[in-house]
C-alpha cells in the first residue's frame, strides 16, 4: 500500500498492510487480528512526524477517531475531549472560538490531536503537557483501553511514555483542561516583536495566535509546499560543565539552562548552521535555507537519502562541537 501521500516528507514508500478503524470499540478486535498476523504495527495520523527510511514490513494503523466535545467547566477550566484523528490546528482555532485559552502558542503545528501527546508538542514557551488532563489509549500489552492521567504519561521535552514504548500504545483521544482566564505567554523574543509589530499588547490570545501564525509562516517551510517534518533534531541538553567549555570556545552559542541549572539546552539550529550545514544538499534531500533544524525534500528524495543527509549533519555537528544530535521524528527503518 503506497504511503507517499500519508507522510509530509512525501517519501515514496509502501507498507505491507494497512488497517483502519472508525470506532473506539473496534480497537480490541483490531489488535487481536494484528497479534494473529504477527507483524509489527505503526500508528499513522497525518504523517507529519515520521521519516520512512524504507518500505515498512508491517501494518500501518489509521485510527479514524473523531469528535470534539466540551464536557463542562470545573475550577475555571474547560474540559474538552478530542478524538485522535482531529486536526491539531483546527482544534486550536476551535478552543479560541469557544473562549478557551492556552493552546494559542501551539498554532499551526502540523499533525493530528492523537500525535500531539506522543511527542509532547511545544513551541514558543508552551509545552502541551500542561494542558493535558488524561490521554485515552489502547494498551496492547494489557489489552484494554486505559485513561492515563497526565502524571502517568511520562511527559518530557518532546518525550512521552507513548513515544518511549512504541507498539504498546495507540492514542484514541485526549482530554484537555483549558483555562478560561489565564495570562498569555509572550516571553519568547520573536513573539514579543511580532506582537509589537501588530500594534497590540498581546494580552488577547487571538493576538498571540495571529503572531505565532505569522512567525511560523515566515520562519518555517510549509510541508504542503516542500516536504518536511518540522524540526528534525531535538535541541540537545548537555551537562553544565560541557556547556561552560563550549561557551568558552563559542561565546555566541544560544543556550537555556534547564530547571536547576545542572543541564543546559542548546540550539541545534545554531550548531547545524555553524557547522556549515544550513542549505546543504544531498541530491533532493537538504537542510532548509530558512531554518537549519528542518530537513526538507526538494523533490524526489528517498527516505534513505533524507536519512543519509541527517547523518551527515549529525556527524558534522559532532565533529565540530562534540555534541550528538538526536532525531525528533520517529524514524522507521529495518533493525
Ligand atoms: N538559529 C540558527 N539558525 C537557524 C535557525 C535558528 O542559528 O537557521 C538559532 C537562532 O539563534 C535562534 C535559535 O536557533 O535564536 C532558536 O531558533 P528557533 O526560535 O527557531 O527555535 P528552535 O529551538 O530551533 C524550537 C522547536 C520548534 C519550535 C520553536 C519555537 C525543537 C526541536 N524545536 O526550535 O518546534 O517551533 O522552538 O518554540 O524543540 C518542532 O518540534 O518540530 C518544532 C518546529
Amino acid at each position: 500500500v503506497p504511503l507517499r501521500a500519508l507522510n509530509t516528507f512525501g517519501v515514496d514508500v509502501e507498507t505491507m498492510m494497512m488497517a483502519q478503524i472508525d470506532a473506539i470499540e473496534d480497537l480490541p478486535e483490531l489488535f487481536t487480528a494484528i497479534d494473529e498476523i504477527g507483524l509489527s504495527w505503526l500508528p499513522l495520523g497525518e504523517g507529519s512526524n515520521v521519516l520512512f527510511v524504507e518500505d515498512y514490513d508491517g501494518i500501518v494503523v489509521r485510527a479514524n477517531l473523531k469528535g470534539t466535545d466540551w464536557q463542562g467547566d470545573h475550577d475555571g477550566l474547560a474540559r474538552v475531549r478530542v478524538g485522535a484523528a482531529e486536526n491539531w490546528h483546527r482544534l486550536v482555532e476551535w478552543t479560541l472560538d469557544n473562549g478557551m485559552r492556552g493552546l494559542e502558542n501551539l498554532a499551526l503545528i502540523p499533525g493530528s490531536v492523537g500525535a500531539a501527546p506522543v511527542q509532547n508538542i511545544g513551541a514558543y514557551g508552551v509545552e502541551l503537557d500542561r494542558f493535558i488532563a488524561f490521554v485515552e489509549a489502547y494498551d496492547t500489552r494489557e489489552r484494554r483501553l486505559v485513561r492515563l492521567p497526565a502524571s502517568e504519561c511520562g511527559f518530557g521535552y518532546r518525550e512521552s511514555r507513548f513515544k518511549r514504548e512504541p507498539e504498546r500504545w495507540l492514542v484514541a483521544a485526549v482530554e484537555f483542561d483549558l483555562p478560561r482566564d489565564a495570562p498569555t505567554v509572550t516571553a519568547y523574543a520573536g513573539v514579543r516583536e511580532e506582537i509589537a509589530a501588530q500594534g497590540t499588547d498581546g494580552t488577547d490570545p487571538r493576538a498571540v495566535f495571529d503572531a505565532i501564525c505569522a512567525l511560523r509562516r515566515r520562519k518555517l517551510p510549509d510541508p504542503a509546499q516542500i516536504g518536511n517534518a518540522g524540526s528534525f533534531f531535538k535541541n540537545p541538553v548537555v551537562p553544565g560543565l560541557q556547556y561552560a567549555q563550549l561557551r568558552d570556545a563559542f561565546p555566541d552559542l544560544p543556550a537555556w539552562p534547564q530547571d536547576g541549572g545542572d543541564q543546559v539546552k542548546l540550539s541545534a539550529a545554531w550548531l547545524i548552521e555553524q557547522a556549515g550545514m544550513k542549505g546543504h544538499r544531498l541530491g533532493d534531500a537538504g537542510i532548509s535555507e530558512r531554518h537549519a533544524l528542518v530537513v526538507v525534500n526538494h523533490g524526489r528524495a528517498s527516505g534513505r537519502e533524507l536519512w543519509a543527509l541527517a547523518q551527515q549533519v549529525r556527524n558534522a555537528v559532532e565533529a565540530r562541537f562534540g555534541v550528538r544530535l538526536e532525531p525528533e521524528p520517529r524514524v522507521i527503518a529495518a533493525r
